[in-house]
């Protein structure tokens, strides 16, 4: 590996998604003089944020308010999210939402030529925006074509971003792998942005693309950030169940059924209200995720969900829309399902399971992306602002991805034009960093324990996370895969790499990648294992109860070091106006 650089900027921002060209845009906006970087291990247009399906939350239409859209996601995260954050988000929502419209984002129109909006998971009203099932495809072609506009913007595309470069206190850049090369570059700047995305890759059933392994996290985490409530992993009740892919919550809002093996719509046993008169499906089908998964997990033991070779599944019904509706509205599922299943949705049901979607903890932010080491800032899902709680509600990321990626990049920008100069140690922490990635990666054969590889491991992995910290957890099940993490730790110490080429590596950024989702599957664990309540996405079958008085706070891991456990400590959570209720639906 030869060192390149410095490269020096005002602000760069890592990860090429939906937060990151959002935050780009805004840096560009604040002050055109500023120079901004956008480093991305994958070319922009192939980040996570492509495959979102069902919409965008912002409300705009005269039967809904900006109240019910606070009150919506602040019961559906079960009190955790801080509402300053929240009523701050929901105010800008729709905002950012016309300003894609501006930018060209093709939303799908009302009959009237207006912005069409549907029904989404836990929402009281319709106020999802959506360019049919393809939102997310949408949203980032706009806001890609939209950051081309601007001169300052200079993209690394498949560079990998190996460590922070902090000294002195303050974030000042990056050290980054260009894949295509194997050169290390060194990447100053005077505030870096983080946009990565979350860490769904720890879990083997995951509608996240392999990219998902939270880089962004692991680097924040690694500089002595800590992560918040990182024990709160959302299931999307309907995924397909050997591949993970997403079959949108729009399908429900369309009117789709949930039916276990009696052909039976079991979500009304669960209070989540009586089956609505077709083709309005606001109840059942349209609960919250958590309540959803966890539904299905109680039909799975009562022994009335299907059996199939990748687990048990149950069916999505969507015969009764006809094949115009599905064509019009649900185009990318009928695709989906004729490739990746071999079935028509027009006649037959869709085989279904829950699987690991979002992760509503992160990177420790506050509401202007900022973390605790300065110049570091970091948006989207990498982040927790937070605004997602316990739970987050289905069509609300696609626009947290916005305002906060918006807002992080203001932030960002002030930041960088009262910055202090660079430190002069920038280049000996670059070569600190080269000399660790040989050590640890690249001394092939060293280390090795015989037949041990980056794929045994990842396996192991994946098995544990969702035996011990899946839908339902306790304290065997979580203290089995905390074990199980430590011993992997241990043995991706030193992982050997037989690759040795400098071109496109994808063994040395497989191995990092692993690691990355090593620590912070320790930091799911422990802050799983020392919240001893129920909340949202987190079900302790030894702790059924949500404990207001004990636990209506923020977990905090911190990291000690690389294969110990983290320490965990706690944080008030903002209430406003909106002190803590029942959640209830139906
Ligand atoms: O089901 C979906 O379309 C997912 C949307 C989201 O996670 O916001």
């Amino acid at each position: 590996m030869t060192r390149y650089g410095p490269d020096e900027y005002d602000v760069l921002i890592v990860g090429g998604g939906g937060a990151g060209l959002r935050a780009a845009i805004a840096v560009a906006e604040t002050d055109p003089r500023l120079k901004v970087g956008v480093v991305s291990k994958v070319y922009p247009m192939r980040s996570h944020t492509v495959s979102a399906e069902g919409g965008s939350a912002g409300v705009i239409k005269s039967n809904d308010s900006i109240d019910e859209h606070i009150y919506d996601t602040i019961s559906g995260g079960d009190w955790l999210c801080d509402q300053d954050a929240v009523e701050a988000f929901v105010n800008e929502a729709p905002k950012e939402l016309l300003r894609m419209e501006h930018w060209g984002c093709p939303w799908s129109r009302e009959p009237d030529g207006s912005v069409a909006v549907r029904s989404f998971g836990g929402m009281k009203n319709k106020r999802t925006w959506y360019a049919a099932d393809k939102t997310g495809f949408h949203m980032l072609h706009t806001l890609f074509q939209t950051s081309l506009k601007y001169e300052p913007i200079r993209r690394y595309d498949e560079f990998f971003a190996t460590t922070l470069l902090v000294d002195d206190g303050r974030c000042q850049g990056v050290v980054a792998l260009e894949m295509a090369t194997g050169r290390l570059h060194t990447i100053a700047a005077r505030s870096v942005i983080l946009c990565t995305g979350g860490f769904g890759k720890a879990f083997r059933f995951t509608t996240n693309a392999n990219i998902k392994t939270g880089d962004g996290v692991a680097l924040a985490y690694r500089a002595g950030v800590p992560l918040k409530d990182m024990e709160f992993v959302q299931y999307h009740p309907t995924g397909l169940p050997f591949t993970g892919i997403l079959i949108t919550e729009a399908t429900r809002a369309e009117g789709g059924f949930l039916l276990n093996k009696e052909d039976y719509r079991y979500l009304q046993d669960y209070n989540l209200g009586k089956p609505a008169p077709q083709p309005v499906n606001r109840t059942m089908e349209l609960g919250p995720r958590d309540r959803l998964s966890q539904a299905f997990e109680q039909e799975r033991q009562k022994g009335r969900t299907i059996k199939g070779p990748y687990g048990d599944y149950v069916h999505l019904d969507l015969r009764h829309l006809g094949e115009q509706h599905i064509n019009e509205r649900l185009p990318m599922v009928r695709e989906l399902c004729l490739k990746y299943e071999k079935i028509d949705p027009v006649t037959q049901c869709i085989p279904v399971r829950p699987v690991v979607h979002y992760t509503m903890g992160g990177i420790d932010v506050d509401i202007n992306g900022a973390t605790c080491v300065e110049g570091l800032y970091a948006a989207g899902e990498a982040s927790c602002v937070s605004i997602n709680g316990a739970n987050r509600l289905g069509s609300n990321s696609l626009t947290e991805l916005l305002v906060f990626g918006a807002r992080a990049g203001r932030a960002a920008a002030e930041h960088a034009k009262q910055a202090k100069p660079f430190s002069a140690k920038l280049a000996a922490l670059a070569r600190d960093e080269e000399q660790r990635i040989e050590e640890t990666f690249c001394k092939s054969g060293e280390g090795k324990t015989s037949g041990d590889s980056i794929a045994s491991i990842r396996e192991t992995l994946h098995h544990q996370m969702e035996a011990g910290a899946g839908i339902y957890r306790d304290e065997k099940s979580l203290q089995t895969a905390k074990e199980t993490v430590l011993e992997l730790q241990e043995r991706a110490k030193a992982l050997p790499l037989q690759d040795s080429s400098y071109t496109f590596n994808t063994e040395l950024t497989a191995a990092m990648e692993l690691r990355n989702l090593l620590e912070l599957s320790s930091a799911i664990i422990e802050s799983g294992l020392l919240r001893t309540e129920s909340r949202g996405a987190h079900q302790r079958t030894d702790f059924p109860q949500r404990d207001d008085e004990n636990y209506l706070k923020h977990s905090l891991a911190h990291r000690t070091e690389y294969g110990a456990t983290p320490r965990i400590e706690y944080a008030p959570v903002t209430i406003t106006k909106w002190p803590p209720k029942e959640r209830v639906y139906g």
